[in-house]
């Protein structure tokens, strides 16, 4: 098992979550960041520093979600690079932050 980051984060990137994760398993895309899946060590300690709660545990989604945002975040730790460190969200993150079905705006 792991955790994962999902569509919340999408358009915001607010990166608070970097900060803490005591094995750097976040990676960094345009607009989404990933964690490696086989490096997380189901911690639990990044969930209560994303402000919008993006990140969860993968037990708590179900079938064709659960797939869908492991594949999404193995993929994409794998292609982007690390980051530890915070920095400045998106501009448009506070009015996104609401807002639902970002999928589409995912950037790779
Ligand atoms: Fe890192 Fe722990 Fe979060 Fe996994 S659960 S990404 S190891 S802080
Ligand atoms: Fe994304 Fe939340 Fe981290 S918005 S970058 S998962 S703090």
């Amino acid at each position: 098992m792991t955790h994962l980051v999902t569509e919340k984060c999408i358009q915001c990137k607010y990166t608070d979550c970097v900060q803490v994760c005591p094995v750097d398993c976040f990676y960094e895309g345009p607009n989404f960041l990933a964690i490696n899946p086989d490096e997380c060590i189901d911690c639990g300690v990044c969930i209560p520093e994303c402000p919008i709660e993006a990140i969860v545990e993968e037990a708590s989604l179900e079938g064709i979600e659960r797939q869908y945002w492991f594949d999404i975040n193995e993929r994409l730790s794998q292609k982007w690079p690390n980051i530890t460190k915070k920095k400045e969200p998106l501009p448009d993150a506070d009015m996104l932050k609401d807002v639902h079905n970002k999928r589409t705006l995912l950037k790779e």
